[in-house]
């Protein structure tokens, strides 16, 4: 499966890299950590998903922080915290130094509701919102397996939203009826391989690639 059309959307350059580009997995505890503000299953009618609703999570520092599915609507939103990101923030992302057209941040904001998933984290500052953080899957639908990519404005790293976020997709794609989660990401990332061991994914470094670190999470579990 290709996740790079959704969550990192390749240009000619960047072919090539296969999985340097996307790949990521769920986490064991994340099912115990999350379970709270999960809910119940929201798939309830076949071939119909219903999306997670919107839920809030308070930083440790006291900051109000809001996680809800992406909108059509949230383009400038989305435009806007692409734009906020450093070189080095982005190019953990899209594992590229190129920037995302907008017609591709239109693509991040359109999803396919029937295989894809993307939840932003949004908080207030002085009195508008803005999006700090977003983390994505997609579904193969021939294997039930899905892919994810996440990232957050920098001054948001290090401060417990990034496991706030992983979790919320973890559920979701529980929900969503997702059998394993996947990502792949640099082997330098400390930070998202950190991540993904606190929430249970299984870390190894790519066979094919030892730069890249590949990270797999049964969902259902
Ligand atoms: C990777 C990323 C999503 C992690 O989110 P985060 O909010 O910074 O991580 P958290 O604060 O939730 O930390 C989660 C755990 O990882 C640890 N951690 C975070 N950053 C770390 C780092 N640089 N080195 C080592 N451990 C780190 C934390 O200590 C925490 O573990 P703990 O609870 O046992 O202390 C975020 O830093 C980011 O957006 N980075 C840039 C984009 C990127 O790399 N995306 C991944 C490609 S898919």
């Amino acid at each position: 499966m290709k996740i790079e059309s959704s969550i990192a959307p390749v240009t000619g350059a960047d072919r090539g890299r296969g999985p340097a580009y996307a790949k990521a997995l769920p986490a064991a505890g994340a099912n115990k950590l999350y379970a709270a503000s999960r809910g119940p299953a929201k798939v309830t009618t076949p071939g119909v998903r219903q999306e997670p609703a919107a839920v809030g999570w308070t930083a440790p520092d006291g900051c109000a922080v809001t996680i809800r599915p992406i909108r059509p609507t949230d383009l400038d939103l989305e435009e806007a915290f692409v734009n906020s990101l450093s070189a080095t923030t982005g190019y953990q992302r899209l594992m590229s130094s190129r920037k995302p057209s907008l017609e591709e941040l239109r693509q991040f904001t359109r999803i396919d509701p029937q295989r894809e998933l993307a939840l932003i984290a949004l908080t207030t500052v002085q009195g508008s919102e803005r999006q700090i953080g977003v983390a994505r899957f997609v579904l193969d639908s021939q294997t039930g397996d899905a892919e994810f990519a996440m990232v957050l404005r920098d001054d948001w790293q290090g401060r417990g939203l990034g496991a706030k976020l992983l979790g919320s997709l973890l559920a979701a794609a529980r929900d969503f009826g997702v059998g394993r989660l996947s990502g792949v990401t640099f082997s330098t990332n400390a930070g998202m391989i950190a991540l993904g061991r606190k929430l249970g994914f299984s870390i190894a470094a790519d066979p094919r690639d030892a730069t890249v670190t590949n990270m797999t999470l049964g969902v259902q579990a």
